[in-house]
């Protein structure tokens, strides 16, 4: 095997080991799978996403694997355990895990959760940079989600590993997320491969708000079309779906999916009402927006819409719109 192979093998048995104790173990069972059905996870769902859960000790997997006739150098460059000078030992301890897998479903990388939030301690640690796993390359939840993309013709991005989880429990699978990182060009374009159109389902907080908007810019500037569902305040996809029912939820993102000018004219008309030096500013922040598009029909239409929604002459949108296309040539 070259290296590359033999870190999927080591990741594969990892993913199965950290499986086998949250199904087998009693600590697995009675702290891991417990939490996952406080959550409202079915044995489906568990099993579809792979999850599993890491001992509360420093080695157990170490042990494990070293049994298994796998190296600590290899070990290490897959990101499972950490070498200090004078101790090794487990990344991932006391947690529930996330697999993160790739595009043909192999796991790459892991996430694990805490299982009492705890302010000392990060609640997410996630694999680092590997050979075979690159963040800003990797959407989680894309092996169970592209045929769902391809077949409904759209894909739903969320935060979240639960986000995913939920939702797909819920019935709506066509779901990826970008794993608390912000959107990258490389992730847009795996999504391009399955469908063009997005839409961006992120936490109701001020973050999760900021984060849409400058994910909105890049996916349009990939030349797909993309909508937005804001949620309530505090709540995410994961929280909110598991509130409402499985039709009720479907129903609120189709009767709530906003096309991102209307989205941004609202939130941005709504910090500037009555204002018209700012409100003119959001009116630049929106043409820039449109002139990301590559499409010049799409871009046609949309400063035609720009128009009517923010009520301003639409050949003053055109020029100004030319003006950012001339200086970004
Ligand atoms: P959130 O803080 O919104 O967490 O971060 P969450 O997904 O809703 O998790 P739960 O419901 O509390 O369990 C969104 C994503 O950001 C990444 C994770 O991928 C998480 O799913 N993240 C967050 C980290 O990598 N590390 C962290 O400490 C926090
Ligand atoms: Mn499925
Ligand atoms: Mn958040
Ligand atoms: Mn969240
Ligand atoms: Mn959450």
């Amino acid at each position: 095997y070259n290296e590359r192979e033999s870190l999927f093998i080591i990741l594969n048995f990892a993913a199965q080991y950290f499986k086998g104790l949250l199904h087998e173990h009693e600590e697995g069972k009675s702290i891991g799978l417990s939490y996952f059905k406080e959550r409202g996870f079915s044995n489906n769902t568990i099993e579809e996403f792979d999850l599993g859960y890491s001992l509360n000790e420093w080695d157990g997997f170490l042990k494990a694997a070293k049994k298994a006739g796998h190296s600590e150098e290899l070990l290490e460059k897959a990101g499972l355990i950490i070498k200090k000078e004078d101790k090794t030992y487990d990344r991932f301890r006391n947690r529930v895990i996330f697999p993160i897998h790739s595009v043909a479903g192999k796991p790459i990388a892991f996430g694990a959760r805490i299982l009492i939030n705890d302010k000392k301690q990060p609640k997410y640690i996630n694999s680092p940079e590997t050979e075979v796993y690159h963040k800003s390359d990797v959407l989680y939840g894309i092996a169970q989600a592209k045929q769902h993309i391809r077949t409904l013709e759209n894909c739903y991005l969320v935060e979240g590993y639960t986000d995913v989880i939920s939702l797909h429990q819920s019935g709506v699978k066509n779901v990826v997320a970008s794993s608390g990182t912000s959107l990258t060009t490389n992730q847009i374009r795996l999504i391009s491969r399955y469908s063009e159109n997005i839409t961006v389902l992120f936490d109701g907080d001020a973050a999760g708000i900021k984060a849409s908007l400058r994910g909105i810019d890049l996916i349009l500037e990939g030349g797909l079309n993309v909508k937005v569902v804001l949620f309530p305040d505090g709540e995410d996809p994961d929280s909110y779906s598991r509130k409402m029912g499985d039709e009720e939820f479907s129903s609120y993102l189709k009767n709530n999916a906003t096309d991102f000018i209307r989205f941004k004219s609202d939130l941005l008309l709504e910090e500037t009402k009555k204002d018209p030096i700012k409100k003119a500013e959001t009116i630049q922040d929106i043409v820039r927006s449109i002139a990301k598009i590559p499409n010049p029909v799409k871009r046609a239409i949309y400063i035609k819409e720009c128009s009517n929604i923010l009520e301003i002459d639409e050949a003053l949108l055109i020029t100004e719109q030319n003006k950012i296309l001339l200086r970004e040539k």
